[in-house]
This record gives structure tokens, C-alpha cells and sequence, in this order.
């Protein structure tokens, strides 16, 4: 695909990430924010215990890092009200089924408007205890994967990992 190609394709496209805090996934949530701004919305599944501490971790841990500075100069006086438009925070953790999405509601408003998944969530400690391990990135892959097949009209699963499937 040309880069071209790329940039319309996720014209009004509403993608999922996981791993939104880490190394790849943060990079990915710039690039397609200021190269598409008119995708459609991001979810970004934050480990959180409830909406609002997800919320803060996206604002401390993603958005408010100088990666955005470019995005947030183009921006100016808009840049909140499109984060806030755009990007939505999700409580939860791909360990756990249903991703441990709690709110039914927004579940659903996922399922129903997901077109694309990134998959990045890992645990990346390479002497990471066992279960935790497996919890993350077998099952969690796995839970991602089931997930993405319980979207009406996912079309893409993109899942980037030093293992694989
Ligand atoms: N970085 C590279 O150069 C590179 C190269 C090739 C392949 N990869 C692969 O790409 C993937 C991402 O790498 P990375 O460097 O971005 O990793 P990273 O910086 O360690 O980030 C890992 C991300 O996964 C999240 N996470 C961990 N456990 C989770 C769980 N149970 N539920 C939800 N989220 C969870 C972390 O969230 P928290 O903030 O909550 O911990 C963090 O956002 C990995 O599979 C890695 O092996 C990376």
C-alpha cells in the first residue's frame, strides 16, 4: 500500500490500540492523529482500575508527552477539543476476558464501531514471572483476537509482537 493509500483508508476509521503507554504504541497514536486527523476515533486500552484513572494515565502517560509537541503546535487553542473528540480511554487489560472492559455500554459501542485493531500490549521484561507472561501475551493475544472477532465490522488485526500468533 502507498503511503497515500494508507492516509484515506483510515479516513473515518475507528481503530482500537492496546499498549498505547509503551515504546510502539505511543508512536503509532501521533503518527495517525497528526498524519489522519480525520480518523474517525481511537479506544486506547489502559491498565486502569476505572475510567478515570485510565483517563489520567492517557493525559500523563501518552498525550501530555513531548512526542505531541508537533501536533499540539499545529494544533494551538483546538488541541484538547480534538483529544477529546478523537481519543477515548478505556479501563481495562488484555489479560482478562473481554479485554476487562467493565462498562457494558461502551463494550458494546466498541464492538459495534471497531475497524481496526493494533495489538501492541506485552509484557517486554524478558524475566518476567511465567504467568504473568502467559497472562499477557499468550492469552492476551489471544482475548485480543476474540475480541476483534466479536466486531461486527472489524477489518483489520494488527498485531505486532516479537513472537507470534
Ligand atoms: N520496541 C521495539 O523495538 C520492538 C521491536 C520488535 C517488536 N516489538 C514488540 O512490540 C510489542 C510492543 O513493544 P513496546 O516496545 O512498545 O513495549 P513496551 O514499551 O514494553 O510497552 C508495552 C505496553 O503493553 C502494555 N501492557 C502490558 N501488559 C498489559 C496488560 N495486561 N493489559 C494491557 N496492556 C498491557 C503496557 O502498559 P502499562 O503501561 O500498563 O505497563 C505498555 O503500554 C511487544 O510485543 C514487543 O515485543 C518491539
Amino acid at each position: 500500500m502507498e503511503l497515500g493509500s494508507v492516509k484515506s483508508f483510515l479516513k473515518g476509521k475507528t481503530i482500537l490500540v492496546t499498549g498505547a503507554t509503551g515504546f510502539l504504541g505511543k508512536i503509532f497514536v501521533e503518527k495517525i492523529l497528526r498524519d489522519q486527523p480525520d480518523v474517525k476515533k481511537l479506544y486506547i486500552l489502559l491498565r486502569a482500575s476505572n475510567p478515570c484513572s485510565a483517563t489520567e494515565r492517557m493525559h500523563n502517560e501518552i498525550i501530555g508527552k513531548y512526542l505531541f509537541k508537533v501536533l499540539r503546535e499545529k494544533l494551538g487553542g483546538d488541541f484538547g477539543s480534538f483529544i477529546s473528540d478523537k481519543v477515548v480511554a478505556v479501563a481495562g487489560d488484555v489479560s482478562s476476558e473481554n479485554l476487562g472492559i467493565k462498562d457494558e455500554k461502551l463494550r458494546k459501542e466498541m464492538l459495534e464501531g471497531i475497524d481496526i485493531v493494533l495489538h501492541s500490549a506485552a509484557s517486554t521484561k524478558f524475566d518476567e514471572r511465567f504467568d504473568v507472561a502467559m497472562g499477557t501475551n499468550t492469552f492476551g493475544a489471544f482475548n485480543v483476537v476474540n475480541f476483534a472477532k466479536s466486531c461486527t465490522k472489524v477489518e483489520i488485526l494488527l498485531y505486532v509482537s516479537t513472537g507470534s500468533l
